[in-house]
């Protein structure tokens, strides 16, 4: 069996919308199967030897979405992070959050800060759910810390390096070996570009509900017979 398994996956879960508008259901409907898919998912990703399992759930553009689509996908946060996603602590997984805190309603900082919190001394793999995450202001916001090192003079120039870059960023992990965009778009709409600048990228067609562990391990094999060069010879 070929044990190359992606030490960090990417998953950007695309077509909740679509997969309900098809079966003539609201669009919030595709946003709770996509919980489903995704509980079922992380169980599965974790056994498969991945480390690290990064998932967009919430972009900063999406915040101009309909107000009531945006209301109800706070309040599914907050009743996964509260009582769907308990499991993840008994399968010793780790539990972090990427993005800016503002504007996010109170409610769903609490419920983030306690997920965090029960899962902080888990020594398995991590979950880093990306929420109210923008990869552009994730790379404005490492700049400006930065800046304040070396304004402070607690930082020269010439320390910064790319791993200087890697752990001023929201969290230091890392870099993205395989990333996957369900439901058929070509296009990674700000998803982690530093940690994803050598990752290999996988577009299946399904709509993120329909995303099984099947579809996961048929994504599996593809990225074990892609050929990583990291800009070397090819071998
Ligand atoms: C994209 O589908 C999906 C989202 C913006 C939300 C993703 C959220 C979940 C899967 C809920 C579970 C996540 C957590 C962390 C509890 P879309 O609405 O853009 O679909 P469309 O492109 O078909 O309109």
């Amino acid at each position: 069996m070929n044990e190359n398994i992606p030490v960090h996956v990417g998953i950007i879960m695309d077509g909740n919308g679509r997969w309900a508008t098809e079966r003539n259901l609201p669009r919030t409907m595709g946003h709770k199967n996509g919980v489903k898919t995704l509980k079922k998912l992380c169980s599965h990703v974790f056994k498969r030897g991945v480390k690290v399992l990064s998932v967009y759930a919430f972009s900063t553009e999406n915040f101009k979405r309909e107000t009531s689509e945006v209301q109800f996908l706070m309040d599914l946060f907050v009743d996964s992070f509260y009582n769907e996603f308990l499991f993840l602590k008994e399968n010793n997984v780790k539990v972090i959050f990427s993005g800016r805190r503002e504007p996010l309603p109170a409610s769903v900082l609490k419920s983030m800060d306690k997920l965090v919190d029960e899962t902080k001394d888990m020594t398995g793999p991590i979950f880093n759910i990306c929420l109210n995450y923008g990869g552009q202001d994730e790379i404005v916001d490492m700049v400006k810390k930065i800046s304040l090192l070396v304004k402070d003079d607690v930082l020269q120039i010439d320390d910064i390096t790319k791993d200087l870059v890697n752990s001023n960023l929201y969290q230091e992990l890392p870099p993205l070996d395989f990333v996957i965009r369900t439901s058929g778009e070509q296009r990674i709409s700000n998803f982690m570009p530093y940690q994803s600048a050598y990752a290999e990228y996988y577009f299946p067609k399904v709509y993120f509900p329909d995303f099984s562990e099947k579809e996961f391990d048929i994504a599996i094999e593809e990225f074990q017979k892609r050929n990583r060069r990291f800009g070397g010879n090819s071998k």
